[in-house]
C-alpha cells in the first residue's frame, strides 16, 4: 500500500467520548497526546461538530493539508449515516461527511468507528499478518464490529445489533451494561460468552480481537472466555479508532 503522506489526524467519535490524535502512518502510533472531550449530551449534529472542532483546536491547529479521518458510531454508506444507536436520531439518513466537511472547512475521510479500529489492528496491531477472517469487536458504550478477510475490511457489519430478548445485544453485553447494572467481571463475561458463542457459530472466524473502552483491562475477562478461535486484546486499545481513521485518510 503506497502511502504518500507520513502523518494524518484521526478523530474517533463515540457515544461517551470524542478522541483525537496525530498519527505516524508508518508505525501506526500516536505522535501527539490523545485529546478527549465528552460527547455532548444527546449527541446532535451541531453539538458533535462543535466538539470535534474543540478537539482539533486542542491538538494545536493542525495544518489543513494533513489528512483527517473521522470515525463515527453508525452505519456509514457513501458518507451518509444510516443509523443512530447511541447518538441523536438526527443522524439517521444524514449527509454526515458533507456536514463535517462544511463545518470543519476541509475534506475528511469518514468511516464507521469499529471499522476504523479494525483497519488499525490489521495494519499495525493484533490482526497484522493473520489470514482468514478476523472479527474485531469494540466493547464500549455499544458493541461495534469489523470483519477483515485476508487483510481486507468488509464494512458495516453491526454485530452489536444482533437481536437478544427483544433488543440489540449491545444493551445486554456492552461494557456500558456492566457499569450501568453494576455487574462484576464474572457476570458480565457470561453475557459476553453468550454473544461470542453466537458470533462464532455464525461466522467461524479465525481470530477475535477486542477493542473499545474495556480493552485496557484484558486480563479481567479474556481468560474466562472459552472460544475455538483465539481472542486477543487490541494492541492499540482504545486508540485504534483514532489510528484507523487516520490511516484511511492517509490512503486517499
Ligand atoms: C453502532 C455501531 C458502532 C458501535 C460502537 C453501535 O451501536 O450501531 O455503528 O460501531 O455502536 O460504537
Amino acid at each position: 500500500m503506497a502511502k504518500s503522506v507520513d502523518r494524518a489526524v484521526g478523530v474517533d467519535i463515540g457515544g461517551t467520548g470524542i478522541k483525537a490524535g496525530i498519527v505516524d502512518l508508518k508505525r501506526g502510533e500516536l505522535l501527539s497526546d490523545r485529546i478527549r472531550v465528552n460527547t455532548p449530551k444527546g449527541a446532535a449534529p451541531d453539538d458533535v461538530l462543535a466538539a470535534v472542532n474543540e478537539v482539533l483546536d486542542k491538538l494545536g491547529g493542525v495544518d489543513k493539508k494533513v489528512p483527517l479521518g473521522v470515525a463515527f458510531p453508525a452505519i456509514v454508506k457513501k458518507g451518509r449515516t444510516l443509523s443512530a444507536a447511541n447518538v441523536s436520531e438526527k443522524w439517521v439518513d444524514f449527509e454526515a461527511e458533507k456536514f463535517f466537511e462544511k463545518g470543519l472547512g476541509r475534506d475528511i475521510q469518514f468511516v464507521n468507528d469499529a471499522d476504523a479500529a479494525g483497519v488499525a489492528e490489521v495494519r499495525y496491531g493484533a490482526a497484522k499478518g493473520h489470514d482468514g477472517l478476523t472479527i474485531l469487536t469494540t466493547l464500549g458504550t455499544g458493541i461495534g464490529s469489523a470483519f477483515i478477510y485476508n487483510g481486507t475490511l468488509i464494512p458495516n457489519t453491526e454485530l452489536g445489533h444482533l437481536w437478544y430478548e427483544g433488543d440489540s445485544i449491545e444493551k445486554y453485553a456492552a461494557y456500558s451494561a456492566m457499569e450501568r447494572e453494576n455487574l462484576n467481571w464474572e457476570d458480565w463475561t457470561k453475557r459476553l460468552q453468550l454473544f461470542y458463542d453466537h458470533v462464532e457459530f455464525l461466522f467461524s472466524p479465525d481470530l477475535f480481537v477486542v477493542g473499545g473502552g474495556v480493552s485496557k483491562h484484558p486480563e479481567r475477562f479474556l481468560p474466562m472466555l472459552k472460544l475455538r478461535a483465539p481472542i486477543l486484546p487490541a494492541v492499540h486499545r482504545n486508540s485504534s479508532g483514532i489510528i484507523g481513521a487516520a490511516a484511511l485518510a492517509g490512503d486517499v
